[in-house]
This record gives structure tokens, sequence and C-alpha cells, in this order.
């Protein structure tokens, strides 16, 4: 079989930066899908110029010679979807319906997707900080076979119906027994929003195989844009704070409907230094001045992760929120290694990290964890039963550095940001291929030699 598959996965915990890279490899590609999650995540790109902000349509869609897939491992809300298609549309994008296809298994995300994961936090005495799109309840529906797949909304009205009160049933009851009678669901109502979502979208819903077989047979470029991250995965990541789908190399492989022996190369993303939305572990964070409900304290004295925050702009592009953020940790790199299979690295915000060590006067990698009284180079697996959050062991480098336009190539670099990539290369076991040095898709240096 042709291998013509490129994926590319985030790393730690989403945020990494996939949209640059992604823009780069779907400029010369055939076929660009987005495999995972829903309007959960979010990348800008960018279109004569314009910044568009996009939550479900591959951001390949910008090149006119690409076909995009919404892959059947995606969980879709049809009004964002939607309204995505008129703002590219209406920003001249070449012929958006005609080259968008989407999966008819997808999962549709439906309003009351939303108010469950709204009450399934507020249930929950630990809340995993989801970002409120109905991920987890639309694909808990699809695991329990009650969900609406983007065919149902295909169908005639009736039938649509029965299946949204069959569907229903038990989430009325929860949303009775929790003093949400309001969100108590409207059958009838919520069947002809459908049907109209699914008359406007009914040119690209499709069987997407034949699709793929055919850029396989003739062995075309195809670009997979991960979602989310390893560290977010269901299976690999830090369980229960995860989110619903399977990031890693493999389940995005299975939520595009591509076959293993395709894959050409993984090319995994990070930052210079990390971040995470949402709660869960993170053995690298910094202190910061950030509430129990993850708002920023207003006033108080800068700490070490507002100074990585702020010179970071660690702000969620989908919900706002301020991000925790803290050291490069080199030992997720080497999990996500031998879990995601990963050849290549991109590492975004070279340039900020190096800012962060002006101001600071050092800037620190995670090399290996103390756990249970041990050093280890791999992240535990039983965090859950130990309730041990890793200790980091970091290599120190004194002060920063600054990249300006006069940084085309590695060698430009300055010293200590070669000894930083270096630091992670060893550590982590991945070669650094792609550093970010800039906010714009151009302020990129690529290592032909790696
Ligand atoms: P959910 O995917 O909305 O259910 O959220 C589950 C967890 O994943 C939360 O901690 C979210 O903050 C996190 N998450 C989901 N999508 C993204 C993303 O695109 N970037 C970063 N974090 C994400």
């Amino acid at each position: 079989m042709n291998k013509c598959v490129t994926v590319i996965v985030g790393t730690k915990w989403g945020d990494e930066g996939k949209g640059k890279i992604a823009a780069r490899e779907a400029k010369d590609a055939d076929l660009v899908i987005r495999a995972t999650g829903g309007a959960n995540a979010g990348h800008t790109v960018v279109y004569k110029g314009e910044k568009l902000a996009l939550h479900l349509v591959p951001g390949g869609i910008v090149y006119p010679q690409t076909t995009c897939i919404i892959g059947p491992g995606t969980v879709i809300d049809p009004d964002v979807l939607w309204s995505e298609i008129q703002m590219l549309k209406n920003c001249g994008v070449f012929d958006v319906e005609g080259r968008l296809k989407i999966s008819g298994r997808a999962h549709v995300i439906l309003p009351y997707h939303k108010d469950l994961d709204e009450l399934h936090e507020k249930m929950k005495k630990h809340p995993v900080g989801t970002t409120k799109r109905g991920i987890g309840p639309c694909y808990s529906d699809k695991a329990n076979r009650i969900g609406i797949r983007m065919y149902d909304l295909l169908l005639p009205e009736i039938e649509l119906e029965k299946k949204i009160k069959e569907a229903t049933k038990l989430h009325n009851q929860a949303f009775k027994e929790n003093g949400m009678e309001e969100k108590i669901i409207d059958v009838r109502k919520l069947a002809i929003r459908c049907r109209l979502l699914g008359l406007r979208l009914e040119r690209c819903i499709t069987d997407i195989a034949p699709i793929i077989a055919d850029k396989i047979c003739y062995n075309k470029k195809i670009v997979v844009e991960g979602a989310q991250a390893f560290r977010l995965d269901l299976d690999h990541g830090d369980y229960p704070m995860v989110t619903s789908s399977h990031p890693v190399t493999a389940g995005t492989l299975c939520g595009a409907a591509l076959p293993p022996q395709a894959l050409k190369t993984v090319i995994g993303i990070d930052k210079a230094y990390n971040s995470r939305v949402g709660n869960g572990p993170f053995p690298t964070e910094l202190p910061a001045s950030i509430d129990e409900n993850g708002n920023v304290i207003k006033g108080a004295k800068p700490l070490e992760g507002d100074v990585v925050r702020d010179l970071g702009h660690e702000y969620g592009t989908t919900t706002g929120r301020p991000r925790r953020c803290g050291w490069m940790d080199a030992v997720i790199l080497r999990s996500a290694k031998y879990t995601s299979g990963i050849d290549y690295l991109c590492i975004n915000h070279l340039d900020t990290l190096g800012e962060i060590g002006n101001k600071l006067g050092y800037v620190k990698v995670c090399v290996g964890y103390l756990y249970q009284g041990h050093m280890i180079d791999f992240y535990p697996d039983d965090i859950e039963l130990t309730h041990e959050i890793p200790e980091p062991i970091y290599e120190t480098l004194n002060g920063g550095w600054t990249i300006d336009s006069s940084c085309e190539t590695y060698e430009d670099l300055p010293e200590l940001a070669k000894a930083f990539i270096k630091i992670v290369e060893d550590a982590s076991g991945i070669p650094v291929k792609y550093l970010g040095t800039g906010p714009a898709n151009d302020d990129l240096i690529v290592r032909e030699d790696v």
C-alpha cells in the first residue's frame, strides 16, 4: 500500500500550535482530514491576510486544490459547522461546499449534549474543566448506541423525530431530577431544526471511504490535522481528566478511516514551555495567580506562571480561559514517542521561551521524574492510585535569548536556544525538525538535515 499519510498530533494537553505545521503540510496536500473531537478544538488559519477561526473545518480548506474531510471519529455541532462554512464562503474561499466532505458516520452534537456537559460537570466532586461543547455526552451517546449521526439529519422528519425521542428519554429524566426542567427537550422542535440543518449540509454529507481509497491508490498526499493531544487521550492520558476521544496517532487514524499501512510520517507538536487548560496533573506547572475557578486574580504579585502565561498570551481560543503554564516536560515527549510513534518534533514558541528566560534569568527543561522514591524517565501510569504527582528533575539554562528576523536557519539561532533544543532531543529521543519562532505561519525554521 502507498505510504502517503502525514499525521500531526499534539504531544501534551493541546494548544501546542498544530495549525502552523498543518498549514505548511496542507499546502501541497490532496486531502486534509479532521479525525477526532469537535468544536472543543480551535485554530486560526490565514486567508488572503485575514485570520479565520476554525473549530471543525480542516484548515486545509484555504488551499483550493485540497479536498477536506471531517471524519467519522469526530462529533459535529451542525450550527457551528454551518457558520464556519458561511464564514469561509463570505471570505471568498473557493468552492467550500464542493470540497468539504462530511462523513455521514460522524455523530451530531445537539443542544442537550451541551446542557448535559454542564450538568455532569456540576455534579462531579472533581470537575474535568471541560470546554462545555457537549463532547463527552455526545461520545457517550455514541458508545451507548443512541447517538444521532450526520446521516440521520437526512432522514424524513418523522423518522428523525422518533430517533431523537428514543435518544433523549433518559436525558429528559436527568434534567427533571436535577431541577433543570427548562432544559427538557422539545423533540418535535429539535427534529425540525435538525432537518433544516440536514438540508443545508446535505451536499457535503457522504461516504468518505471511496475518496480515501482513491487518494491512497494514486499515492496522493494526505494530511491529518490532529486535535487535542496525547495526555488528553481517553485511554492513554490523565484519566479521568481527559477528553472523550483518542488524539494519539492510532486513534487519529481510526477517526479518519485511514489504514495504518498508509502512514508515512508522524509529526508531534509541542511548545518550548508547556500549558494546560482544565484540571488534572501537570508536573512542571509553575505557581500563578489563578483562583480555584481558573480566573486570574487581579492585582496579585506576578508569579513565574503568570510571566509565562502573559509572555505566551496563554488564554484559550475556544473558551478564553487563562491556561496553566509550566516548563517544557521532555519526559512526556519520550512517552508520547512510543505511544504515538512520533518521527519528528515541532517546537513552537522558541522565541517566547527566550523572552521568559530574559525576564526570569533562567529556563528549565524537565528531563526525568522522582516518583515513589525512584528516578524515572517515563510518565507513570498509576498517579490516580498513588495520588503522587511526579516531581520534575530539571536541567537549567541560565539566561534567555532573543530571536529576530536575522535568524533564518538553525545555525543562526542563539547558542542557548540550541542548547535548549539539544536537551529536549536527548531527553525525549525525538529529533526536532521544526522550530516556531514567532506567531506567523512563516515564522518557522525547518532543519532540512534532520
Ligand atoms: P472536553 O473535550 O470539552 O470534554 O474537555 C475535556 C478536557 O480536555 C478539558 O480539560 C479541556 O480543557 C481539554 N481540552 C479539550 N479540547 C482541548 C483543546 O483543543 N485544547 C486544549 N485542551 C482541550
